[in-house]
């Protein structure tokens, strides 16, 4: 099983808190985003892969109203009763993801008396990198509670369920891609999404390459209010179009770049370079997947590259770490592409890799990086894994 040992300890946890087998294990894995930049919101187009690494989540029912989470990798426990289930405002802020995923997957009303449960979960995906490791807690908690009441939601309503945790318990307006890419990764192949449409499709990458994520040390908060102004930008930017092009527009996505162009006067110098990158990024997923379906990575690898750059100039969520990252990563033949994955200010960089030169890639960029911050990347090769599933 993948990332075995990770599940000894969780279920040995549960055991030593509890005492007993967990009635029911979950796995969720967190991801990396590929292509495809803010455009999840703007019901836009994303590659992205669910990864090798994730987060267990075991669980009993508890027969009574309590509620106990224990946080294995933070030592933690959290304990509450069904009906006090609310936001966490401060202190074990952890835990207002499986108690926020909880809560809509029970519709937002208090589940029924003795409904409550006993939980402990543990990962290995490292906090703060841009990898989604609290998207894995939501969707590993959503599985294993709804096996436990016996709900039958799918993956997209249980990603949903996930998100709406993120808004309304842990505060960051995010859109559906990361819980959707846990939810539906595949081994060896990308997870395309439609963020309009809703659909998830599987395409295999290829032989020959990998992604290489390389962690810069530069902090990645999404809560603290830079993602939220980007959207409100992109809605402001949707809005304006819908006023003056003479067709439907909901979203960013039914925005050309020809049309952009012709119209960006009408907005702010900062909403306008704010849309460019969404309506850019649709773009450069669909000239992917045709490239892909060549089987031009090269090609592919080039817009990681124009993506990067879309986010250092227009987007403005990318960071002086990274920037150095993808630019040393420029100068490495063996890397094809290279751009800051996620939400952006701070996190990792995914790169598309000849994974036979990871050892040659990783002591470039952490060269060029320490000279000048002093400290060092975390480079890690990541293969395209399972979605989340129950143990
Ligand atoms: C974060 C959010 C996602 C998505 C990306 C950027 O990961 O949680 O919903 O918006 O940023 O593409």
């Amino acid at each position: 099983m993948l990332n075995q040992e990770v599940y000894d300890k969780v279920v040995a946890k549960f055991a030593e808190k509890f005492g007993g087998k967990p009635e029911v294990v979950s796995y969720a894995p967190g991801r990396i985003e590929v292509l495809g930049n803010h455009t999840d919101y703007n019901e836009g187009f994303v590659f992205s892969a669910a990864i090798d690494k994730g987060t267990f989540f075991a669980v009993s029912p508890s027969g009574d109203d309590k509620v106990t989470l224990v946080a294995l990798d933070m030592d933690e426990t959290y304990e509450t009763t069904l009906a006090a289930v609310a936001k966490v405002e401060s202190g074990a802020t952890w835990a207002n993801y499986p108690l926020g995923t909880f809560n809509w997957l029970m519709g937002g009303a208090p589940a029924k008396a003795g409904k409550g449960f006993k939980a402990v979960f543990g990962g290995n995906i490292p906090l703060g990198a841009g990898l989604s490791s609290s998207a894995a807690l939501e969707m590993a908690t959503a599985i294993a509670r709804q096996k436990v009441y016996g709900s039958t939601f799918g993956k997209t309503e249980l990603a949903k369920i996930g998100q709406k945790a993120e808004h309304t318990f842990a505060g960051c307006p995010c859109g559906l891609l990361d819980q959707a890419s846990s939810m539906y990764g595949q081994p060896g192949a990308l997870v395309k999404s439609d963020f309009r449409t809703n659909e998830f499709e599987s395409v295999p990458m290829g032989d020959g390459v990998a992604f290489m994520m390389v962690k810069s040390n530069a902090k990645h908060a999404l809560v603290d209010g830079a993602y939220a102004s980007r959207r409100q930008a992109c809605e402001d930017a949707a809005k304006y179009f819908a006023g003056v092009l003479r067709k439907k527009v909901t979203h960013l996505r039914d925005v050309t770049m020809a049309e952009w162009v012709l119209y960006r006067g009408g907005l702010s110098e900062t909403t306008a370079k704010r849309a460019v990158h969404p309506i850019g990024e649709d773009e450069r997923v669909l000239q992917g997947a045709a490239l892909l379906e060549k089987g031009d990575l090269k090609g592919f690898g080039a817009l990681m590259y124009d993506s990067h750059e879309s986010s250092r100039n227009w987007f403005e969520n990318s960071c002086e770490e990274l920037d150095t990252i993808v630019d040393a990563a420029k100068a490495i033949p063996e890397v094809l592409g290279a751009r800051l994955s996620g939400g952006g200010f701070g996190g990792s960089c995914c790169l598309l890799v000849d994974p036979a030169a990871a050892d040659k890639i990783s002591a470039a960029i952490t060269k060029e990086y320490k000279a000048k911050y002093g400290d060092e990347p975390v480079c890690s090769l990541i293969k395209p894994s399972e979605g989340a599933h129950l143990v």
